[in-house]
């Protein structure tokens, strides 16, 4: 028996459903999208997101995803100046997407730490209800406490607790989701519509960090409750998910990796008292896709040297230092100084989470020492997520993307398009019916629901309507 299927089998995966879902992930700002090419589109016109939605929808993709970042992402306690700035509020953004889509999935990423739990859930109730169906939740912490300064209560949780609270908080949304009977159905006119009496329960949660007392606004959705995904990779985050999630969204895209993280997270499932194979995993991607493995790797050289031009290599650099580096030479060798903290867990970059900064930097010096790599070819290989990427031609990336479905490491991948708004052209043009050749893709939605598009099981409905205390 081959090695991953082993380590699969002996973590419980026995049955790999031998099918791959896509979703699309519109990152809108990062250093992923070229957003200064002669094609590029608008990173906050609703025409940008129309197209993409649309043009995932014609591929069969389950899900469409948006991500959160509630402050404008800044650089050394400036704003971003290489970055686009703006980025739209993700439920809005998909309730006007639900009126021009009829089966993808809307997912809003939504984090626990800055929001209320009975008030969110009536907004994505809200979302399910006016999609038909079609709405999830991806779960996150959120890690940095300058978001927090936006806030009445601050940056006030560190990270056991932020996943503590994150359990209470999804804990209580299920209640409100479950409260109401499976009859309780709104009905037609004004007659009807009323709830009956004893249709909903009463929902009550009193913890460390909020309290609820509510009886909930609206009925259960077409596919019962929005579709929980989860992006989160530590310990606890990933226990979390086991208990909680139906889906990852995961950072474990390459074969062996995506392998060992199916495996450890089927194990943490089992132990958490859910079928082995209740949590579905997509991890983050992109594609670079071409005629030929020539053109696709020619076309790889373009895209990375518009992705990360000589100042945002310096400038991602700069977030991991936490100090200016602009006398470097992009085009020499990594800085020969030391960051400006030794071990920082929380800046208002990105960069610095949960690493310790003077480890890492002296570690990339090495790296890129050993590999003769200047800072801008060093940044292209870290930060273009070059273990996220698939380059080559449509058949060798459907024969790869085929290998994962046969074993089951992943059940599908959630693509960010590095050109918007056409950067899905050629993945559903030509990847997608090379994978439905393999039989690896589907040829048509399954149903209406996300809930049955992911073939995901309908919840059992909690026999207590109360979270646990936390
Ligand atoms: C693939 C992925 C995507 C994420 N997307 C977002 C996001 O859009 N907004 C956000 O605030 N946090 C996002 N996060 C961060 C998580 O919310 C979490 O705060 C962070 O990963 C730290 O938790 P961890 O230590 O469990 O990984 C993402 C994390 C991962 C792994």
């Amino acid at each position: 028996m081959p090695q991953h299927t082993r380590a699969l089998s002996e973590a419980g995966v026995s049955t790999p459903t031998g099918e791959l879902q896509f979703g699309v992930f519109f990152q809108g700002v990062n250093s992923g999208t070229i957003w200064k090419a002669a094609e590029s589109g608008s990173q906050t016109d609703f025409e940008s997101f129309r197209r993409i939605a649309q043009t995932a929808e014609r591929g069969l993709f389950a899900a469409f995803f948006l991500g959160e970042g509630l402050r404008l992402r800044e650089h050394l306690g400036q704003p971003h100046a290489l970055d686009v700035a703006g980025r739209p509020d993700a439920q809005t953004m998909l309730a006007a997407l639900a009126s021009v889509t009829s089966h993808i999935g809307l997912v809003a990423t939504q984090n626990t730490t800055y929001n209320d739990p009975a008030d969110l859930a009536h907004r994505l109730s809200t979302l399910d209800l006016l999609s038909g169906g079609r709405a999830a939740w991806n779960v996150v912490t959120t890690d940095n406490a300058w978001t927090g300064e936006n806030f009445r209560r601050g940056g006030y949780l560190d990270h056991a607790d932020r996943y503590t609270h994150a359990e209470a908080f999804v804990e209580t949304a299920k209640a409100v989701w479950d409260s109401w009977g499976p009859d309780a159905v709104a009905r037609q006119g004004t007659n009807g519509s009323r709830p009956e009496g004893g249709a909903s329960r009463r929902v009550h949660h009193q913890g460390q960090h909020y309290t609820v007392d509510i009886s909930p606004r609206l009925p259960r959705s077409a596919q019962y409750r929005p579709v929980l995904f989860q992006a989160g990779d530590s310990p606890a985050g990933r226990d979390f998910a086991a208990r909680q999630a139906d889906v990852i969204f995961s950072g474990h895209p390459q074969f062996d990796d995506a392998v060992a993280f199916r495996a450890d997270i089927t194990a943490r499932t089992v132990r958490a008292g859910r079928p082995a194979d209740a949590v579905k995993i997509m991890p983050a991607s992109e594609f670079i896709l071409a005629a030929t493995s020539a053109e696709a790797v020619e076309k790889q050289a373009w895209v990375r040297e518009l992705q990360i031009g000589p100042q945002q290599a310096v400038a991602y650099l700069e977030q991991f230092w936490g100090r200016r580096l602009d006398g470097w030479d992009p085009h020499g060798p990594l800085p020969d100084v030391g960051p400006a903290v030794e071990e920082t867990s929380e800046t208002r970059g990105s960069g610095f989470h949960g690493a310790k900064a003077a480890e890492l930097t002296a570690q990339w010096r090495q790296e890129a020492a050993e590999k003769e790599q200047s800072i801008l070819q060093f940044v292209r290989a870290k930060a273009g997520r070059a273990d996220a990427s698939f380059v080559g031609s449509y058949s060798e990336v459907a024969d790869k993307l085929a290998a994962y479905a046969a074993v089951g490491a992943v059940d599908g991948f959630n693509i960010s398009p590095w050109l918007i708004p056409t950067g899905l052209d050629d993945i559903v043009n030509h990847l997608v019916p090379e994978l439905q050749d393999r039989g690896v893709y589907p040829t048509e939605y399954r149903g209406y629901t996300l809930r049955e598009n992911l073939g995901l099981a309908v919840p059992e409905r909690a026999s207590v309507g109360e979270p646990a205390v936390r």
